[in-house]
């Protein structure tokens, strides 16, 4: 009886013990400022109506201050390699915060550990394991390539600074893919003009990407090539991927490019369909703001 009663004590002791870890855990790496910083993008975007359903996703380039924080927190094992079916060897052995495939950007900042997790890349630079969250066999999301690959060329193009890769569903960027020629300079021209300091957030433009089968390797390319030159890209009829080296930057970019679009939308309704505007932005315009912020502007787009 005596034993029976020291073995359930046992039991008990370690589920407390291991409930009290995984808290512990849980809670040390919900806690770190880029984690923090990430859940509260995923919410913002939310708030923004960008993310129906599990529409969305994003990944954080981690540091190797970020990468020493977490990694008492990783699992004991980590779990099996993961073909990317692209290769990037700028950075591979690289660790990235992600959002999980199907997950909702709602659910993040409530349940971190079931909604996000962080992988890490092979030393080939073409497959991902994770290592700590995406619990109960979730995986990161069906987009990793297009983000992996995209990280690699903005990172290459900043000498580094690129951390953070975004895409969201922004309505106004899919209406404007009815109605607009499907090309950088039609939709950077437009965008430019639609409000003062487009130019001076997204001075290189906007690169278009036509319609494509989302989530795969063609789409990853089509994404990367873009990226040499821009930071923001449009999927035509999808929404828009971005770039930047924070949280900060890359929302303020994707908010100032998706409202520019919708007053696109607004602006040629309430012309009756018309793009033939009675005031705008001229050219001349676009190049003084630029020059006065000495900023480059790219010159194939005006003039
Ligand atoms: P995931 O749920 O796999 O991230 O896919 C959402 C999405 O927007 C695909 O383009
Ligand atoms: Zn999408």
């Amino acid at each position: 009886m005596a034993n029976v009663d020291f073995d359930s004590f046992k039991e008990v002791a370690k589920d407390v013990l291991d409930g009290a870890t995984a808290g512990v855990k849980g809670f040390a790496i919900e806690r770190m400022p880029f984690v923090k910083g990430f859940c509260r993008m995923c919410d913002d975007g939310w708030l923004q109506g960008w993310h129906e359903r599990n529409g969305g996703n994003l990944t954080y380039r981690m540091t190797d201050e970020d990468i020493n924080a977490a990694r008492p927190f990783f699992d004991a094992e980590p779990r099996e390699w993961v073909s990317m079916g692209v290769t990037g060897e700028s950075l591979a052995g690289s660790y990235f915060l992600s959002t999980g495939s199907g997950k909702y950007m709602r659910n993040v900042a409530d349940d971190p550990a079931h909604n996000i997790g962080i992988v890490e890349v092979n030393e080939a630079g073409d497959a991902y394991r994770i290592v700590w969250g995406l619990l109960d066999a979730a995986k990161p999301t069906s987009e990793f390539p297009s983000h992996y690959m995209n990280h690699c060329v903005a990172a290459e193009r900043t000498n580094g600074a690129n951390r953070v890769i975004y895409h969201a569903h922004t309505p106004g960027i899919i209406e404007m893919s009815f109605i607009v020629p499907l090309t950088d300079h039609d939709f950077t021209r437009r965008l430019w003009q639609m409000m003062t300091e487009c130019v001076v957030v997204f001075p290189a433009g906007v690169g278009v990407v036509p319609w494509m089968v989302p989530g795969g390797a063609a789409i990853a390319e089509a994404s990367s090539e873009l990226m040499k030159t821009y930071d923001t890209i449009v999927w035509a009829h999808h929404g828009l991927f971005a770039a930047g080296p924070d949280f900060d930057t890359t929302f303020g970019l994707m908010h100032t490019v998706e409202k520019a679009a919708s007053l696109y939308v607004a602006a040629r309704v309430a012309n009756g369909g018309s793009e033939d505007w009675l005031n705008k932005i001229e050219d001349k315009g676009l190049i003084d703001t630029c020059h006065d912020f000495n900023i480059a502007i790219n010159e194939s787009f005006v003039g």
